[in-house]
């Protein structure tokens, strides 16, 4: 039988059709609240408000589980492992690749990966000391320039070049906006190395120099990428369906979602960790005064790479990625101070009293630059890679929406608290 809730508003009685999801879990279908009762539904920041139905991702914030089309992330981390590209190719077309379907992927991505001569040229005019996050969401939408035949997606040929062609050459825009940083030459993508080696070949290789790829340097890169590969309707994603449900292309979603992962309070939160990390090694301030501060309610600051909406346990990326700090670590012999003073801010926070009451515990920003410095990743392209990895779920995202036959514009509503109907005032008479 299905399950009703009913809410009386003065003497109306209305009844609301309960949803339920694959897991259990359960929503009030509040679609029709409007046009029973004449009143929205006031849900600030949408804490409690599922704005769509999705088949991509699940989490369960409680138990810390995270799981992609229904396989748990740590799956991911044993061997037989996955690669970044096929957790991509089963998150945006909804099941494991075969092989002949990976190695198809893996060509289209290899036919895609350089960039329009156009579009490598307008890297002479940005600026060398340009946030990478503002040259990536301008370069999104100058591919949507030079690649018209993807404006409009209507066959799954077109989508899955539109796909290769974004996954592709987020990597290039990437490492081409590193290398402008630092006035070094260009290094063209090399059809011959895998996703991850690519990235690191054109990030760091010398024209006189080839960079030499580890296998730990590349499996740490490609476990950061898949364990930032989808997080259901969080900031970005948000932002890339609520651009893309007015129609708009796969690339200015996109954009769009860069542009949101950008903040602080989102992916830019691995910046501001290890920013705060050095800080304390710098001696500029002690991790027993970074906990006071994050505590003290005048003091806007916050401890980074803690905390998370949903997350009210643990969040499963960041164990994962502790983890691997260390075996990585080990594995270069590389000893990493910042890596002691994230493990002495953990615990000194997780026996907090402020910390434990409001349920915060380290996310996976919390340990992620420390992986991304072991690989050589500059702090400021931090949120890129987040990017990078961040992909894939955008696309998947946009793409299960853009193929719901009853999507419709995301609009929501508010409640007015301005003036009430008053009358212009002449400027003379002001
Ligand atoms: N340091 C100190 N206090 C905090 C923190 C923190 N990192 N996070 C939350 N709080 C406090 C907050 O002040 C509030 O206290 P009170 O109830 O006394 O007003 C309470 O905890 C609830 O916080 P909130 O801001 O209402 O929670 P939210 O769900 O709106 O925000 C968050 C979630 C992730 C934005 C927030 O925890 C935060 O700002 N964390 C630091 C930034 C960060 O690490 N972001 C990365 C998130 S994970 C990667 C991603 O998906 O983006």
């Amino acid at each position: 039988m299905t399950e009703t809730a009913i809410l009386m508003v003065g003497d109306q009685r209305i009844e609301l059709p309960v949803i339920e999801g694959a897991e259990g879990e359960k929503a009030i279908d509040m679609s029709s609240l409007l046009a029973k009762t004449g009143m929205t539904s006031y849900d600030p920041a949408l804490g409690n408000t599922s704005i769509c139905k999705s088949a991509i991702t699940y989490i369960d914030g409680d138990k810390g589980i995270l799981r992609y089309r229904g396989i748990p992330v740590e799956e991911f981390t044993t061997q037989p492992k996955p690669n970044f590209v096929e957790v991509a190719w089963l998150l945006i077309f909804g099941k494991l690749p075969t092989l002949q379907e990976l190695a198809e992927f893996r060509e289209q991505l290899t036919t895609h990966e350089l960039l329009h001569e156009d579009v490598k040229d307008q890297f002479q005019h940005i600026p060398a000391d340009a946030p990478p996050m503002a040259i990536l969401s301008a370069t999104l939408n100058h591919l949507a320039c030079v690649h018209k035949e993807h404006l409009v997606v209507d066959n799954s040929t077109m989508m899955l070049e539109s796909v290769a062609s974004l996954i592709s050459q987020v990597r290039t825009i990437a490492a081409f906006s590193y290398r402008r940083s630092m006035g070094l030459p260009y290094i063209y993508p090399d059809p011959n190395l895998r996703y991850c080696a690519n990235f690191l070949h054109m990030m760091f290789s010398l024209p006189y120099k080839q960079y030499i790829i580890t296998p730990e340097i590349e499996d740490a890169l490609n476990l950061l990428f898949i364990l930032h590969a989808d997080h259901e309707q969080n900031c970005s994603t948000s932002a890339v369906r609520t651009v893309g449900s007015a129609g708009a292309n796969l690339f200015a979603s996109c954009a769009a979602g860069v542009s949101a992962l950008w903040g602080p309070l989102h992916g830019g939160a691995n910046v501001e960790v290890m920013q705060m990390l050095e800080r304390i090694h710098q001696g500029g301030i002690s991790p027993e005064q970074c906990v006071r501060d994050a505590k003290d309610k005048s003091n806007p600051f916050r401890l980074f790479g803690f905390g998370h909406r949903i997350y009210r346990n643990f969040d499963p990326r960041a164990k994962i990625l502790k983890e691997a700090c260390d075996k990585v670590l080990c594995k270069i012999d590389r000893h990493d101070p910042l890596l002691e003073i994230a493990q002495r801010l953990e615990e000194l926070a997780l026996k907090d009293d402020y910390f434990i009451e409001r349920k915060l515990y380290p996310n996976v920003d919390f340990y992620s630059g420390i992986l991304l410095h072991a690989i050589g990743i500059p702090t400021d392209m931090f949120t890129v890679c987040f990017a990078i990895g961040r992909l894939p779920g955008w696309i998947a995202q946009w793409k299960e929406q853009n193929e719901d036959a009853g999507r419709r514009i995301i609009r929501p509503r508010q409640v007015y608290t301005g003036n009430v109907q008053t009358s212009y005032v002449s400027i003379e008479k002001r």
